[in-house]
């Protein structure tokens, strides 16, 4: 199942900067319409001038709202029928990490991680489907995280192997109604993640061995849109990435269970 996002008119979360901001600016050249979504007005804004520079015929809709809240999520969905928007592309890109232990967490932080990267997605890919025009095609955005467990961001590689679990299952299930499924799995990428992600105490993660995995947000967007295109069920974009991605899938767990503990002690995940 494949899907051309040619004329394509795509819904994207989180589209206020980062790897959503850059799915939009992708997009732009040949799409038809896009609904871009977040919380900061201003910052949508500015993506919404930068897709018209790029292709001045776009129609662009933009709308703010808490979608890790029912109600957040509800607004969105009465301001794409509003506008009578007709996707036939959704993007699920909204996600959030937090560096640090369980123990020492907020637990606001630890609900909101968990509302915003599976509930959210769940429940918008669900509400959208009846809207999805055919040919259609989602773009699920898991993470490099998912393919192993990662103490001091335990939560956020937990959602994100949902998000990919859930994904593969989403695209055999849609694959018979026309809608192509990619889940997009990233390694560690310049955006505003870490600073999210960051503890006001300023508990960080360890970026030891990241170079050889850290590609531009560019690379990973164009990566993603090929395998859409192409019909992937899941992309790991940049070489680094992949190989790590197949080197953890097939690590057994008693070699990587002392791993994951020697690098916790060093105080540093
Ligand atoms: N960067 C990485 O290293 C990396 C690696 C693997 C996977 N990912 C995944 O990539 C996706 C995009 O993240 P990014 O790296 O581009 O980070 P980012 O620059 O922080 O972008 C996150 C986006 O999500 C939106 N968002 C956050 N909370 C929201 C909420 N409650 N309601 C509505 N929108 C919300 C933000 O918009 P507002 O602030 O305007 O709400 C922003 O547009 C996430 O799913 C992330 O887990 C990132």
């Amino acid at each position: 199942m494949n899907f051309d996002t040619h004329h394509c008119s795509a819904l994207i979360t989180g589209a206020s900067s980062g790897l959503g901001a850059e799915f939009a600016r992708q997009l732009a050249p040949g799409a038809t319409a896009l609904f871009l979504t977040g919380r900061r007005m201003d910052a949508l804004e500015k993506v919404k001038a930068e897709c018209l520079a790029i292709n001045r015929t776009l129609q662009i809709h933009l709308c703010t709202g808490d979608i890790a809240t029912d109600e957040g999520r509800e607004l969105l969905l009465e301001s794409v029928r509003q506008a009578g928007f007709q996707p036939n592309l959704l993007i699920n890109n909204a996600g959030m990490g937090d560096y640090g232990t369980v123990a020492s967490a907020d637990a606001a932080k630890l609900r909101t991680q968990m509302d915003l990267n599976m509930t959210a997605l769940v429940l918008l890919t669900h509400a959208c489907l009846p809207l999805l025009r055919r040919p259609g095609g989602i773009i699920n955005i898991s993470s490099l995280a998912s393919t192993l467990p990662m103490p001091a961001m335990a939560v956020y590689a937990a959602s994100k192997s949902f998000v990919t679990s859930f994904s593969e299952a989403l695209a055999v299930e849609l694959a018979p109604e026309g809608i192509a499924v990619t889940c997009v799995c990233p390694g560690p990428t310049p955006t505003s993640f870490s600073q999210t992600a960051r503890r006001p105490d300023g508990e960080d993660t360890d970026r030891d061995g990241q170079d050889f995995l850290r590609i531009l947000p560019s690379q990973v967007v164009a990566e993603g849109l090929v395998a859409l295109r192409a019909g992937q069920a899941c992309v790991y974009p940049g070489l680094g990435v992949k190989i790590a991605a197949r080197l953890f899938h097939h690590l057994p767990r008693f070699l990587l269970r002392p791993l994951l503990r020697r690098r916790f002690a060093k105080g540093t995940v």
